[in-house]
């Protein structure tokens, strides 16, 4: 199920949220048509996105206007913009409800991102799965085209911003910025070694500046209302608003889109609670490759940045995966490896072969034919795998093993010694 919500899922609250007249009905398009008419200097745009705290909701975290203003100012070369609309992330499905409903907003983002760094031509690169969210953005662009405010002479200004929609072919590492840029390149979904950075070098060698849907769609609303209306939307400088999808054990898991730094034990209640009237004993809390939090510390947590990094943990993608007291530790992580062993790229060593070697161990040991050394030697192959790949992906597979084993090791070790889970009702060897 998903709520309509106060920045990107604005639209939802009224029939056919993704036509053209509903955006036009509640202002859409006037910002960019503003900040062209009145030539409003790119700084000034940068400037304010910087003041509303925006930082990006791929994953990261890392703060939008900032990475706005490293893009070079010199008119000598064409400069891209990227919307990262892969959505790969297990558990996240926030970005496909913003192109599906809400594509003129994210349309309208994309213009006033293009012009802030001076970017001609825009690729939104869309997850290969996604078959509406893709139709509704070619539908949408076009009409935004008819209208003029995508392509030549957009708002009769003499400027050119051309927008692309582009489809995936179904892989997680592409959703890494610079293997997306790879991709759109016509290659293989390679991540690059980084320096140089995409706003120096980028698509086919061009500064690019490369964000996601959410952090994009949620630009005309901060320009409209306001920097200080954004960052102090709920909560003095809690910075703005961000979409939860809270899957897992809970009664109705829902998308909503909410205000950073309510309390987990509220979000908990938008969905139910927990189902059956169980308890809760883990939360995943940004998507699968953050680290796990037991429930001790979620129930005492308030979905923010700065909380969830005290804890231990990340905001993410958003994407809350609430785990309740039946569920085996073992068998939740030996799921993500099987994801992330399938899906690691295998340019790096580390990663290509420590991935399935740890998928081997928890096999083995769901098998009941492992042993406590061997359970030791998990978040030592993770810390081999951590810190020494490309991209982030090490990262996204040595969090979860390592932090499942701090927070649960004696359902890890009980499994060795038992062959079976310590958890009531789960598999016997
Ligand atoms: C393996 C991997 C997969 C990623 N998948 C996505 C994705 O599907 N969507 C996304 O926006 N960012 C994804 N990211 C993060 C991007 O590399 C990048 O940080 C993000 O698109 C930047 O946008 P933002 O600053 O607006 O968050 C992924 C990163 C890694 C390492």
């Amino acid at each position: 199920m998903i709520e309509p919500g106060p920045v990107c899922y604005r639209t939802l609250a009224y029939p056919n949220s993704h036509h053209l007249s509903t955006y036009q009905a509640i202002g859409g398009y006037e910002v960019i048509k503003d900040i062209i008419t009145n030539q409003t200097p790119a700084d000034t745009i940068i400037e304010a996105i910087k003041a509303s705290g925006l930082v990006g909701r791929g994953g990261a975290a890392f703060p939008s206007g900032l990475k706005m203003s490293f893009m070079p100012k010199s008119a000598d070369t064409i400069k891209y913009l990227v919307c990262n609309s892969d959505e790969g992330e297990p558990g996240t499905s926030k970005d496909r409800f913003i192109l599906s409903e809400n594509p003129h907003q994210l349309i309208e983002g994309l213009l006033i991102a293009a012009y802030a760094i001076g970017a001609s031509v825009v690729y939104n690169y869309l997850r290969g799965e996604f078959d509406v969210p893709y139709q509704r953005m070619e539908k949408a662009l076009e009409e935004a085209r008819e209208q003029g405010y995508v392509g030549q002479n957009i708002f009769n200004s003499g400027l050119t911003i051309d927008i692309y929609n582009v489809s995936g072919a179904g892989s997680y590492i592409v959703g890494e910025e610079t293997a997306m840029l790879e991709s759109l390149e016509g290659k293989r979904a390679y991540p690059r070694a980084k320096p140089p950075f995409p706003a120096m070098s980028g698509l086919y060698g061009c500064p690019t500046t490369i964000n996601n849907t959410e952090t994009l769609a949620s630009l005309p609303v901060i320009i409209q209302q306001g920097p200080s209306w954004y960052k102090n939307y709920h909560s003095e400088n809690s910075g703005g608003t961000k979409i939860f999808c809270v899957s897992g054990h809970v009664m109705r898991p829902k998308i909503m889109e909410l205000p950073l730094g309510i309390p987990f034990t509220e979000l908990l209640d938008k969905v139910g609670g927990i189902r059956d009237g169980n308890r809760l004993k883990a939360v995943i809390p940004g998507g699968s490759s953050m680290k796990i939090l037991p429930a001790e510390v979620m129930l005492n947590i308030h979905m923010d940045y700065a909380s969830l990094k005290a804890a231990g943990s990340a905001i993410g993608t958003g994407a809350v995966i609430v785990l309740d007291e039946t569920c085996c530790m073992v068998e939740i992580l030996t799921c993500l490896m099987n994801f992330y062993k399938h899906e690691s790229c295998g340019q790096c060593t580390p990663c290509r072969e420590g991935t399935p070697w740890i998928y081997r161990t928890l096999i083995e040991l769901l098998n009941g034919k492992s042993s406590v050394a061997a359970v030791e030697s998990l978040c030592r192959i993770a810390g081999n795998i951590e810190g020494k790949t490309i991209c982030a992906f090490g990262e996204a597979v040595a969090w979860p093993v390592t932090s499942f084993l701090q927070h649960f090791s004696d359902e890890f070790i009980y499994f060795a010694e038992h062959g079976h889970s310590m958890v009531k009702g789960r598999k016997k060897s």
